[in-house]
């Protein structure tokens, strides 16, 4: 097994070209254990989002290589890619991005749907959905929940395919203090709980408490000497 989940090599990203370019991303590497909680942080324009989109391979770094699992994704073609992406990752964003007409436990399932795993999927997500204490709502369509609930739903999605990485871009930002309070005390709990390896950007460091590492970025860089180390 390899010994990071997760390895960014020298990645660089540059949006446009000529004149127009915008350098989002420079010269950025580190590792990450299994089982690891990270967060990335920076203020608005920093490139965070960029960052998560290159780990999250829903774009490819301009140089440099994301190696997941063991495996240099600047190697995978698209279709490739888009197979490794839904086994290997799990996403959550600010908004749940649940289908209205499906219920709560259809919306955990579906990535395994659109995998063509099904087969045992309902008992895994309902499985999922009870340590998330959701059994009562398994039912119900996804509309008829409400906002913390629904997040909770996100986050249960996103564990399904139990991806090597889940990559979170400001989970709570659309919550009351209540819910995103509640929302990250879940986050911590299913990585312990799981050993799953979380990646979070957020604009509220303290809000999360200890965690692994952490990942400043300014003006698409790392800010040295604030990598964290351990704290567990
Ligand atoms: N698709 C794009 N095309 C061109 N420029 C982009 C694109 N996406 C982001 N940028 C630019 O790259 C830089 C980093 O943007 P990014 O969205 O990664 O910031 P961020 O740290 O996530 O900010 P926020 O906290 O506001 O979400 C910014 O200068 C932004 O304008
Ligand atoms: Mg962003």
């Amino acid at each position: 097994m390899a010994d990071y989940v997760l390895e960014v090599q020298n990645v660089d990203k540059v949006y446009g070209q000529g004149e127009t370019a915008v350098q989002a991303l420079q010269n950025i590497s580190f590792k990450v254990r299994k089982g690891e909680f990270m967060l990335i942080v920076g203020s608005s324009g920093s490139g965070k989002s960029t960052l998560l989109n290159m780990i999250g391979l829903l774009d490819r770094p301009t140089t440099g290589n994301v190696t997941i699992d063991g495996i240099d994704t600047s190697t995978l073609n698209d279709n490739q890619l888009s197979t490794f992406r839904n086994s290997k990752l799990g996403f959550i964003f600010q908004f749940s991005n649940l289908l209205s007409d499906l219920t709560v436990l259809e919306n955990v399932m579906f990535p395994r749907k659109i995998q063509g795993t099904l087969q045992s999927a309902a008992e895994e997500a309902s499985t999922l959905l009870k340590t998330v204490g959701l059994e009562s709502q398994m039912n119900k369509f996804a509309n008829k929940i409400s906002g913390g609930q629904a997040q909770r739903v996100a986050i249960t999605r996103a564990l399904i395919n139990r991806p090597a990485i889940v990559l979170a871009d400001e989970p709570t930002g659309n919550l009351d203090s209540l819910s995103a309070e509640t929302t990250i005390h879940l986050l911590k709990s299913l990585n312990r709980k799981l050993n799953q390896t979380f990646i979070v950007v957020t604009h509220d460091r303290p809000q999360f408490g200890d965690v692994d590492k952490v990942v400043t970025i300014r003006d698409g860089k790392i800010v040295e000497g604030e990598l964290e180390a351990s704290l567990r």
